[in-house]
């Protein structure tokens, strides 16, 4: 049987849509309200974060660490967006991706990231004041544009 241009045309149709329905487990859709910088930087002071990580540009009062516990820097300039789901993904779900820059061994045991676990014990309005604060202090880093010589007729 030949294949009307109409068919073939709602057939495409029915591909692309079903190839734009989000999957459930997806992140589309999910919106944080405004958090505060300032808050942000008390909470991740209270909460002891420094004792494994620095924030480019922000000094803490220094916390005993454990020696074998390498230090993970957060903020400075990246090559990639560090968007709030990011953010968000590595303070609740810390064992869904690793930082990059590091040898598995050194952020992670056994598949699981050794940092600490806050679900039980961090509020939601810690959470978004601590993403507000980490976001403050990302930038991205912009390639410089390569520049054509104007080339006259
Ligand atoms: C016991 C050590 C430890 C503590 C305490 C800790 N972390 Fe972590 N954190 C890690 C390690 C190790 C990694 C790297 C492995 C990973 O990505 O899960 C990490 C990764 C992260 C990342 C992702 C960094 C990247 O470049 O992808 C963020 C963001 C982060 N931590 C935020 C926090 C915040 C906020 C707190 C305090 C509420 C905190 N961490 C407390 C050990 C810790």
């Amino acid at each position: 049987m030949k294949m009307k241009p109409i068919h073939v045309a709602l057939c495409l149709l029915v591909l692309i849509s079903v190839g734009c329905t989000p999957d459930p487990k997806s992140g589309k859709g999910f919106t944080l309200p405004e958090g505060d910088i300032q808050r942000g930087q008390q909470t991740f002071a209270t909460l002891h974060c420094q004792a494994c990580h620095t924030v480019k540009g922000v000094t803490f009062d220094t916390l005993e660490s454990s020696a074998d516990q390498k230090m993970v820097a957060l903020g400075g300039a990246k090559t990639k967006v560090q968007t709030y789901g990011d953010l968000v993904t590595s303070i609740i779900n810390p064992s869904h991706r690793f930082a990059t820059g590091y040898a598995e061994e050194e952020v992670a045991t056994d598949g699981e990231s050794k940092m600490r676990r806050y679900n039980n014990e961090m509020t939601v309005q810690q959470l978004i004041d601590l993403v507000a604060f980490l976001e403050s202090h990302y930038s991205v880093i912009q390639y410089d544009q390569t520049r054509y010589v104007p080339f006259h007729f």
